[in-house]
C-alpha cells in the first residue's frame, strides 16, 4: 500500500523553508500531497488558487523527485482531507520551539479526531528565519524577497501592478 503524506499550510506565500520540507517530505513517502487550507487566525495575501499556482510552478521548478500534488481544501477539518484520501500522516517543518508549542497541540488534535500522525521535520538551518508573515512585510515594503522564496513567488511579488 503506498504511503501518502499530508503536507498542509497557509503557504500565503510558499517560501524556501515550505520547498524544503516539501522535498524531505517526498523523499520519504509514496506520494505526497501539499493542502492549502485558510488559516482564520490569518489576514491572508494572496487568494487561495493563487497560492496553489505559485507551489504548482515551485514544485516543477524544482524538480524534485516523487509524486507531489499540489490542492487546497476548504471543506472543513484537515483530518477529513486525509481520510478521503487514505492519508495517515501529516508532515510539518519546525524551525525552532515556537513552533513545536504552535504545532503540538494541532498534532493531539488531528490524532485524536481521526488517528492521523503528525511527523515533524527539521528544514536546512539556512531557512530557520523564514517566515511567509516577513515574506509577506518585505514584499508590502518594497524589499527584495528572492533569498527567501523560489522564484515563481519573487517573480510574481515583484511584478509591477496596474
Ligand atoms: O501554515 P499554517 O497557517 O500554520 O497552517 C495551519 C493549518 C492551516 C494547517 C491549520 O490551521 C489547519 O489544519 N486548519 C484546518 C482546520 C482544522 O482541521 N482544524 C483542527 C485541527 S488544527
Amino acid at each position: 500500500m503506498s504511503r501518502i503524506a499530508v503536507v498542509p499550510g497557509s503557504f500565503d506565500p510558499v517560501t524556501l523553508g515550505h520547498l524544503d520540507v516539501i522535498e524531505r517530505a517526498a523523499k520519504t513517502f509514496d506520494e505526497v500531497h501539499v493542502v492549502v487550507v485558510h488559516n482564520p487566525g490569518k489576514t491572508a495575501l494572496l487568494p487561495i488558487a493563487q497560492r496553489v499556482s505559485l507551489i504548482e510552478q515551485a514544485v516543477a521548478d524544482a524538480r524534485l523527485a516523487g509524486t507531489i500534488r499540489v490542492t487546497s481544501w476548504s471543506m472543513g477539518l484537515l483530518v477529513d482531507y486525509c481520510t478521503e484520501v487514505g492519508a495517515s500522516v501529516i508532515v510539518k517543518g519546525i524551525r525552532s520551539q515556537v513552533d513545536v508549542a504552535y504545532e503540538t497541540p494541532m498534532a493531539i488534535v488531528n490524532r485524536d479526531l481521526a488517528a492521523v500522525e503528525t511527523i515533524f521535520m527539521l528544514p536546512n538551518p539556512a531557512h530557520a528565519y523564514v517566515s511567509s508573515s516577513l515574506v509577506r512585510q518585505v514584499a508590502a515594503l518594497g524589499g527584495d524577497v528572492a533569498p527567501y522564496v523560489p522564484r515563481s513567488v519573487s517573480d510574481f511579488l515583484q511584478a509591477p501592478r496596474e
